[in-house]
Formats: C-alpha cells, sequence, structure tokens
C-alpha cells in the first residue's frame, strides 16, 4: 500500500507541475499575444483544491463568494479541474448572448461512461453535428406544441392516478402525520414520460418489469448525483474509488436491458401490424430515416435507447423537485396559498378536474412557479458546459477544456435584478414581461442558449399540471408541530437540487 500511495503521490506532483506550467506565473514573459489573467477565486489546498471548500449546497457558497470575487469566480477543484463560475445575470448574459457557442461543449464525466452512455446522449454530447440533429428530434417529434396537444389524455390519466394515490396514502396516515408528497408527482411525472414515450406506465407497483426499469432508473439518478472523485482526480479512475462506475454498469446495464425488451416487443408489434395506439416516440425513432450526411440513415438500437433514458433522467426529477418547492413555499407562505387557490376556484370552479389548457388563464399560479423556480431553480449550476477553444471573456483567458457552471441559484437571488431578491413574492411577475425562455438571463432555471432545457415546453406544461391539480384537488395542511416557519429549506445537491427533507403535507379533499 506504501507502495502505491508514493506513487500515487508522484503522479500527483508531477501533474501539478504540468499545469504550472500551463498557466504564466504573473509579470512572466507570454508567448501568446493577450496577457494571461484568470477569473479570481478563494485560495485552494496543494493537490486537492477548493474541494473541501464548497460544503454540502455548492451554489449557496458560491453565492456567498460573489461580494468578494465579482462576477465570475475560479475554483480548481483536486489536480486538473479548473471551474469557471458565472454569477451575475450580466456575466450570464455576455456568455450567452456574446460567446454560447464557445461555451457548448459539455464535460465528460466518469459516470456517463458505462456502456457508452455519453455518446449517444442529447445532454452530454459534445457539441456538434449528431447533438444538433438530436436535439431537432426531440424538438420536432416531442416537444413541439402539436405533439404536446396530442399527448394530453396521457398526463391525464397519469395526474388522475397520481390524485388517487395521494387519497389513498392520505386515508393510510397516522393521523397529523403527512405524506410525502413528491413520492407521488414523481411518479406521476415518470409515467408521463413512459406514456408518451413508449405507451407504459414504468412506475406500476403491479408490474415486475416496470419496477426493475424504475429501481434501475432510481439508481442512476442517485449515482449521477453524487461527486465522484475520479472526476476529480482523473488518475484515480481506474481505481473508481467510491465504486460509481461500478454501480453505474450495473444499474444503466439493467435499464438498458429491460429496454432491449421494450424494443423487441415492438418490433414484433410492428411487424404484425398491431397498432391499437397512436404513434409515440419510440414509433418515430424506429421509423426515422434520415439523409446519412449530418444525420444518421437511421438510428442505431443503442442510440434509440440512451435517449429513451435521458428523457426519463432530464425530465422527472426536474419536474417533481420543482413541485415539491412551490407547494412548500406557498405552505409557507399562507397568504400565497389563499390567493392562487382563489385563482383556481374562480376560473375552474368546485365541478370539474384542472385541465392542462386553464393553465393560461391563471396568472399567479404561473407567477407562483417563475418566483419558487427563481429561489429553487432544480438545476442550480444548469448542466456544467465546457469552453470549446481558448477564450476571452469579461477580460479574463479562459482556455480550452475549462469547466463553466452558470450558478442559475445566485442570479435568481442577485440583489442587482430583484427586489428583495430573498424573499417569496409571486405578486412580482404579475404584469412582468420576465420569462423562463432563456431571454431574461435574471432568470434562467432552463438555462439559455444553445444548450438550454430542450423539454421546457413539456416540463412547464407538466408542473404547472401537476401543481395545479394537486392544488384544485386537496387543501394541504402542515403535519402536527411543523409551523410555516419551521419548514426546514435546505437543498441537497444530487442529480438535482431536491429539499433536504422531503416535503410532507396533509391533504384534505377540497
Ligand atoms: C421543471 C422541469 C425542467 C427543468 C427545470 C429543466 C432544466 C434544464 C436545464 C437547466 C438544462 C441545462 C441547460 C443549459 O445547460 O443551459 C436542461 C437541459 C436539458 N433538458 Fe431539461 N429541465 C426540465 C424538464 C425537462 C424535460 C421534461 C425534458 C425531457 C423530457 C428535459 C430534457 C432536457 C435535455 C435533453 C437537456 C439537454 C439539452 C442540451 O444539452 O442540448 N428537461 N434542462
Amino acid at each position: 500500500m506504501v507502495g502505491d500511495n508514493s506513487n500515487l503521490m508522484h503522479k500527483v506532483s508531477s501533474i501539478i507541475r504540468a499545469q504550472k506550467r500551463t498557466v504564466p506565473k504573473k509579470g512572466e514573459k507570454k508567448t501568446s499575444k493577450c496577457s494571461y489573467k484568470l477569473p479570481p477565486g478563494p485560495r485552494g489546498l496543494p493537490i486537492f483544491g477548493n474541494m473541501f471548500q464548497l460544503g454540502a449546497e455548492p451554489y449557496k457558497t458560491m453565492a456567498s463568494l460573489k461580494q468578494k470575487y465579482g462576477p465570475v469566480l475560479w475554483l480548481r477543484l483536486g489536480t486538473s479541474t479548473n471551474i469557471m463560475v458565472v454569477q451575475t445575470a450580466q456575466a450570464a448574459a455576455e456568455l450567452f448572448k456574446n460567446h454560447d457557442a464557445s461555451f457548448a461543449d459539455r464535460p465528460t464525466l466518469d459516470v456517463t461512461l458505462p456502456h457508452n452512455y455519453y455518446q449517444a446522449s442529447p445532454a452530454l454530447a459534445r457539441y456538434g453535428s449528431f447533438w444538433r440533429f438530436q436535439r431537432r428530434i426531440c424538438t420536432v417529434e416531442m416537444f413541439v406544441h402539436k405533439k404536446i396537444s396530442e399527448t394530453v389524455p396521457v398526463r391525464r390519466k397519469c395526474v388522475d392516478n397520481m390524485l388517487k394515490w395521494i387519497e389513498k396514502a392520505a386515508n393510510s396516515a397516522e393521523k397529523g402525520s403527512g405524506i410525502e408528497v413528491t413520492r407521488f408527482v414523481f411518479l406521476a411525472s415518470f409515467n408521463m414520460l413512459g406514456n408518451m414515450i413508449l405507451s407504459k406506465d414504468l412506475a406500476d407497483p403491479e408490474s415486475e418489469e416496470a419496477s426493475e426499469f424504475f429501481n434501475a432508473m432510481n439508481g442512476i439518478m442517485e449515482w449521477s448525483g453524487l461527486t465522484n472523485v475520479s472526476d476529480i482526480f482523473p488518475f484515480l479512475r481506474k481505481f473508481d474509488l467510491q465504486s460509481l462506475r461500478k454501480k453505474m454498469t450495473r444499474d444503466m446495464g439493467k435499464a438498458m436491458e429491460i429496454t432491449s425488451i421494450f424494443l423487441k416487443e415492438r418490433e414484433e408489434e410492428r411487424k404484425k401490424g398491431i397498432a391499437e395506439k397512436g404513434k409515440d416516440f419510440l414509433d418515430v425513432l424506429f421509423e426515422f430515416e434520415g439523409t446519412g450526411k449530418d444525420e444518421p440513415a437511421k438510428f442505431s438500437k443503442h442510440q434509440i435507447k440512451v435517449l429513451i433514458l435521458e428523457m426519463f433522467l432530464a425530465g422527472s426529477e426536474t419536474t417533481s423537485s420543482s413541485v415539491e418547492w412551490a407547494l412548500t413555499e406557498l405552505l409557507r407562505h399562507p397568504e400565497a396559498m389563499d390567493k392562487v387557490k382563489t385563482e383556481i376556484s374562480k376560473v375552474i370552479g368546485p365541478n370539474r378536474k384542472f385541465e392542462e389548457n386553464d393553465i393560461d388563464n391563471l396568472p399567479y399560479m404561473q407567477a407562483v412557479i417563475k418566483e419558487s423556480l427563481r429561489l429553487h431553480p432544480p438545476a442550480p449550476f444548469l448542466i456544467p458546459r465546457e469552453t470549446i477553444q481558448d477564450i476571452k471573456f469579461m477580460g479574463y483567458n479562459v482556455r480550452k477544456g475549462t469547466r463553466v457552471l452558470v450558478n442559475a441559484w445566485a442570479i435568481g437571488r442577485d440583489p442587482e435584478c430583484w427586489d428583495d431578491p430573498m424573499s417569496f413574492k409571486p405578486e412580482r411577475f404579475l404584469g412582468s414581461k420576465v420569462d423562463l425562455k432563456g431571454q431574461h438571463y435574471e432568470l434562467i432555471p432552463f438555462g439559455a442558449g444553445r444548450r438550454m432545457c430542450v423539454g421546457l415546453p413539456l416540463g412547464h406544461r407538466m408542473m404547472h399540471f401537476s401543481l395545479g391539480s394537486l392544488l384544485h384537488e386537496f387543501n394541504w395542511e402542515l403535519p402536527d408541530g411543523v409551523s410555516p416557519k419551521s419548514i426546514n429549506m435546505n437543498g441537497s445537491m444530487g442529480l438535482t437540487a431536491r429539499k433536504h427533507e422531503s416535503l410532507k403535507a396533509i391533504p384534505k379533499k377540497a
């Protein structure tokens, strides 16, 4: 072991020496045309860099460094991962408006290597023609208004099930104890995606195949959200010290295997010409015929499987965690809860269900969701980007291959953009033109620019439909012993920034 360790230390120091050589010292004669200036940041420890300074909610820690270091922060994790953090709306505007293409790559992280997942994933794909093509397919075949409208009945069914499950859970819960609402919203989101993509309920406790898939996907989400020392110290990759690659290989393998069964079943159905349902996303992927130039002539089985898994991974937890935060804020702010319930009662009344086409007539509910996403973006750093080339950004020299985080959490709370930024005040959005579509850089929970969320139109719809239905169907109360002020509002950083303590609340039939 001693021998191993000294070998490792030797490797560490040689990497550090190599790194020092790439960043010229102050005053050193440069060979490049421009003078070399990095953004400011806290001094890190030798070898480890800033990795022990980030805490459980790194977006908060980084936001707290803004006052000292300004709009752009520089960190180093481990020996070789340089990170630039964009902390203000003005710096985000500069990035997305003037340099978007240079920042449009994604880093390849260790847990995305098993089963070559990263190669066919639209969210992780390197910036280029294959990514562009995948994005187009997703937009045209899944997220355009027409496609989303055609799948309204599917989401209706999933939300109805969610409301039934909640009622059942509430009836069997101990009096005054509350239920974990988000679990049901997550299952409903998962099923909405399952039905749109594969025409299947995949969060169905009665199907063994579905539960296995669901469990494997939960594993993938968990492993993807953990900090991996293999990414901080690439030379440790081969040791897989936290066994994350091993666990990912297992769960990704299981999810891929079950998806293969779904693909086979569908191929057989298609051969027999069974067409009792309309076309879903899987049919589209099967039928795709490309030019073979900038796009494949056909999707490979691997590409189809990854694309399917990606939709679940990108769409289910983001949506359910957004609904959880919004409901939590409403429970903390009874006056906002009254207003949103009154609006829903006026528009919908007691005799019918909340429908998706009600959303446009509910400006206060829309404001509640914007305000909640401002304070609690589910992806507080968006998805990490990577620079495609050396670039001069806001006077700093940023090297090709630098990891870039856009701190949407800090931007949403920036006092230069928002009055009383820490308070939950949906009213600030009434009559305001600020929207979530990536044009207003002070509110970017879905990101902005070329790599912004491709699923926004669907995620937006799912979130409003789920929250609206929860509010229309039930009156929500806090469990015994919990007051609005005592709710724990800490987040925990996983695949998304979920509430650290899952929300418990009591639904009472409205
Ligand atoms: C509340 C719901 C959602 C939120 C808050 C959200 C947020 C985000 C964010 C912040 C990004 C990264 C943007 C960037 O780097 O600038 C992203 C990317 C992405 N999202 Fe979403 N998302 C949501 C729902 C969905 C849904 C429902 C789907 C699909 C079913 C989806 C699919 C994707 C994909 C494929 C990407 C990668 C885009 C690319 O790299 O080109 N998202 N999302």
